[in-house]
């Protein structure tokens, strides 16, 4: 099987039958979540293994009773760091030099040049760009399930705001982001599984662009390159 047939394959699951999935393919697809990509490496953000019954119920009445809640084997809540701090950044470069067997001051230039960037721009943005890393970290586990063939519905429709009430969020410094019910699909219950699977047609999705196509705004190129730091 290729990438695109289980790109095909997958759908975003309206309706699942409570079946559970089997441990390693749950450990699966965390796995291609973790492996996933982050701007700086900085990983800003953690997931959250759901399948208490009785917390999925709750969490449904927060997420607008979308059944899967209820109907997966494992609901997994992707929870983004609220925004940026020299603690934060500095745990995870010291345990990337550890693990590379480096000095911790390896990284100190580019730290700093993350800090003095991020900082002036707010935690919202903070937070909203933390976020955003969390959502590639999705998307490898949306392909990774359907690689497995298991089903998942990627959830943006809950309150955030009550759901990280109800998880005791915040108080940690995380925001929920997005949820994945993980399952199996309830064939004939689900309205949406024979459906064509519908794109935006090649030609309005994808731009190849030349020279020709940009316009001069007269900018010269940046003084700050990202090459010039310590980076192993
Ligand atoms: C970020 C995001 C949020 C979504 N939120 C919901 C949701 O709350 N409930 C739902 O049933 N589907 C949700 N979807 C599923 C989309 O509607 C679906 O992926 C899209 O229509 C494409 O269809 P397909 O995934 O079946 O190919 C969401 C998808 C994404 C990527």
């Amino acid at each position: 099987m290729s990438l695109l047939q289980d790109l095909q394959w997958r759908y975003a699951t309206k309706k699942m039958n409570g079946k559970k999935i089997p441990q390693e393919k749950l450990d699966y697809i965390l796995e291609a979540a973790r492996l996933a990509p982050s701007s700086s490496g900085l990983q800003p953000f953690k997931i959250i293994v759901i399948s208490d019954e009785a917390l999925l119920e709750k969490i449904k009445g927060v997420a607008y009773n979308q059944s899967q809640i209820t109907d997966c084997s494992h609901l997994l809540i992707f929870a983004a760091w609220d925004g940026y701090s020299e603690e934060r950044i500095s745990n995870v470069f010291n345990y990337m030099m550890d693990e590379r067997g480096l000095p911790h001051s390896t990284m100190d230039d580019y730290k700093q040049t993350i800090l003095s960037l991020y900082g002036p721009l707010g935690k919202d943005w903070q937070a909203h760009h933390a976020a955003k890393q969390s959502y590639i970290s999705f998307g490898m586990a949306i392909a990774a399930a359907a690689e497995q063939r298991i089903d998942a519905t990627p959830i943006e429709g809950f309150l955030p705001e009550k759901l990280d009430a109800l998880l005791n969020l915040r108080a940690e410094g995380y925001r929920s982001t997005v949820i994945l019910p993980l399952g199996y699909r309830d064939e004939s219950n689900d309205w949406l599984v024979n459906m064509k699977k519908v794109r935006t047609p090649k030609e309005n999705f994808i731009k190849v662009m030349t020279i020709e196509d940009a316009v001069d705004t007269g900018e010269q190129p940046m003084g700050l390159s990202l090459d010039n730091f310590n980076q192993k």
